[in-house]
Order: C-alpha cells, then structure tokens, then sequence
C-alpha cells in the first residue's frame, strides 16, 4: 500500500475545475415519449437477458447487488475513472496514484469488468469504457458524485438495518444513526454537500421536462421551496427571462447555492432565504411555490406541516407545483419503486407517492390538486388553495 488514506479524512468534493455550469440553458430535454420508449426497450432486453438462463441463475445475479454497488462507489471515491482518462493504466499504477493496494485494486477493477464498467486487456492494463466514463468528474448529471453520497458509510449502515424496518415499519437511518439524515448533514457538512452536488445532478435531468412540461410564463415569482443548490430555479429563470425568484433551502445547502445561481448568472434575480420549511415564514409575495423531491422526504405528518406553512403564506390566486416521480402503489416499473425504498430507508418516513395518495395529502392541507402534468421522470402536480 503507499500513501495511507484514511476514508474518515478524505473529502471527495468535487475541486473548482470540475464545478462549471453552463449560463445558457440546458440542452433541451427529448421528448417525454422517446426517453419513456428508450427505458421500456432497456426493460425489455433485461428481461429478455434473464429468460435465456434458469430462473434460479438470473435471481442469484441479483445477490451481487451490495457488491457491485460498494465496488463502484470505491471507484467513484478514487476517481478511477478520471485517473484512466482516454489511456491505459495497470492496477499497481492506479493503486499508486490513490494510495490505495495494488492487488485488492486490481481485483476491484476486474470484477467491474464484468459488469462492463472498465475494461482489461491481457497485459493487465485497464481503460474506461463507455459506462465507466459516466463516473468520470465535471458530467453535469454528477453520477460519481451521487455514488459517493449513496455509498457513503451513513447510508449503507442504513441499509444495512432494512430488515428492522420491515419489522417495524420506520426509517433505517433514523434509527441506526439516532438522528435524521438532515442533521447528520449539518454534523457532516461535505456528505451535506456530496448529497447537494448529487441531487442537482438528478435536476440537471428533471429540469428541462419541468421547463418544457409546464408553463412558467404564467408566473412571474417563484419561491422554490426546499430547493437544494437551485439548480431548477437558476434552469427555469434562464429559460424564462422575466422570472424572479426565491430560493429556500437550509443555511449550509443556501451556501453552496450562492455559488450555482451566481456561476449561471443568475444570482441577480434570486433571493435566498435560509431556513426550515416547516416554520420559517415564507415569502407572500409569489405567485407560484415549488416543493421538488420534497415531500417524499417525509411522512405525511411531516408534509402536512411543510403544505400548510406554504399555504399560510400564499395568496388565494397563488399555485403550489409539487414536483415529484409519481409512482402507484401497484405498479412495479419505472425509477419510483427504488427511489421509494431509498426513501423509506433514508429518510423519516420517506416515500413516493402517487396521484390519489398526493391530493388526500394536498386536500388535508388546505389544497386541491387542479391538474397532473406526467413527465418522463418527475411529473408536475399543481395544487389551489381552497
Ligand atoms: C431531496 S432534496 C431536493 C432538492 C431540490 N428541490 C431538488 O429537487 O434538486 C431535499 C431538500 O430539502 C432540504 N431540506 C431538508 N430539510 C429542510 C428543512 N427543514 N427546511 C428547508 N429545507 C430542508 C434539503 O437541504 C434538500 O436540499
């Protein structure tokens, strides 16, 4: 082994090079039925992979789930695929530029191989192949970032749990970790921020569907509630010139925000407001009010607070755009039913919803759900007050 590092102490944040964002918009989003068209046929090959080998066969792959996962988000932590770039490097040579041990490093990798992330040639040298290098650093979608977060050790000693939580029903993190997710945050500010860089990443995708789906030339200010590092709000007001806006977030996550809105230029247009969802006063001035991957965070005790606080604060001709993977109960396709385990595992009484189990919790609120507007990933549901 060379250099020791010890995990405890090694931050991965993403350094300044890699942190550029575009100040135009996004490249528009294809349309909604392409990319639902695209991930059926994925499906389909799936299953047709696994219908050519005994079923006991296909469903023991499955167990290599912890393996895979734990493995790839050590090469995301080392940038493996950042160090391989367009060339060639053996085992010992990664192992010496991560510090890291040359014979568990090369084992590491050939077993990625499988799975078609890296490859090997006979001399031992590994390249990225076209998998791996969507682990590379600087990738607006920030995947390398989203793996570190999932596999940091917060969250897999979480789901380490998950079998009390099908006995008793809660939060996995909560309970082995004695505290919510958002608190340990504010105790471990660069997981805060891997999980901030990870989240906007998954926004980098949603955003240009929100863009296109609904229509924000009807609305002139925004206040993006639980917005993380503003990433839909700083898309949405270059799309829409005349669009102000208004960012709440938690102060650490307001912090790291500055830095997205101003690198677009955008950060004129926007007021920052540090503080929880679930009391602060909120802007009353706006006429649209966003919660995105917000409520599924949360139990519905939980949201009921977060909608009515939203409530108090808007008008009566004000809307409320809940934005969210919708995912019903009896439907087993598609991101929300792993998305909703996630939730359920890392968050108080996280989980996804679908359209009825929404508009009960908007009506108990003091809402009307007026319209769904389906999108490829999230979909756009737009509340009134009654
Ligand atoms: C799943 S993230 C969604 C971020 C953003 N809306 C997006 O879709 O990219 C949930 C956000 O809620 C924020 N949050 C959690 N608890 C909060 C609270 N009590 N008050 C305000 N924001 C909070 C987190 O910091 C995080 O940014």
């Amino acid at each position: 082994m060379n250099r020791a590092r010890s995990l405890e102490s090694y931050s991965p944040l993403p350094p300044p090079s890699e942190l550029s964002l575009p100040s135009v918009p996004l490249p528009s989003a294809l349309p909604a039925f392409v990319i639902k068209l695209a991930m059926a046929l994925r499906t389909f090959f799936q299953r047709c992979a696994d219908a050519v080998v005994p079923a006991e066969i296909a469903v023991f792959d499955r167990a290599w789930g912890t393996a895979i996962t734990t493995m790839v988000g050590a090469a995301a932590r080392h940038r493996i695929a950042d160090l391989l770039g367009d060339g060639a490097l053996t085992a010992g040579e990664l192992a010496q530029q991560t510090g890291t041990h040359a014979d568990v490093m090369q084992r590491m990798l050939r077993a990625l191989a499988t799975q078609g992330i890296f490859a090997v040639d006979p001399e031992g040298r590994f390249t990225n192949t076209r998998l791996s290098r969507g682990l590379r650093g600087g990738r607006l979608m920030r995947v390398r970032e989203f793996l570190t977060y999932f596999t940091s050790g917060s969250n897999l000693a979480a789901w380490r749990d998950f079998d009390r939580s099908l006995s008793d029903g809660e939060s996995a993190f909560d309970r082995v970790h004695q505290q919510s997710v958002w608190s340990w945050f504010d105790s471990h500010p660069d997981e805060r921020e891997m999980f901030a860089h990870a989240m906007m990443g998954i926004t980098v995708g949603d955003a240009p569907f929100v863009a296109s789906l609904y229509p924000f030339t009807e609305v002139s200010r925004l206040c993006d509630v639980g917005g993380g590092r503003g990433m839909l709000m700083s898309e949405l007001l270059l799309r829409f010139p005349h669009l102000r806006g208004v960012l709440v977030d938690g102060e650490g996550v307001i912090a790291s925000a500055r830095q997205l809105l101003a690198m677009r230029g955008v950060i004129e247009r926007v007021e920052l407001k540090a503080g929880s969802f679930f009391d602060a006063e909120l802007p009353r001035d706006c006429d649209a009010y966003s919660l995105k991957n917000v409520l599924h965070d949360w139990g519905d005790q939980a949201c009921t607070r977060i909608l009515k606080n939203v409530r108090r604060a808007m008008s009566s001709d004000a809307r409320l755009l809940v934005i969210e993977v919708i995912t019903e109960p009896n439907v087993g396709t598609g991101f929300g039913p792993l998305l909703d385990v996630q939730m359920l595992v890392a968050c108080s009484g996280g989980r996804e919803r679908g359209v009825e189990e929404t508009r009960r919790l908007l009506g108990g609120a003091g809402f009307r759900l007026a319209r769904v507007v389906p999108g490829p990933t999230v979909s756009v549901l737009e509340a009134r007050p009654v």
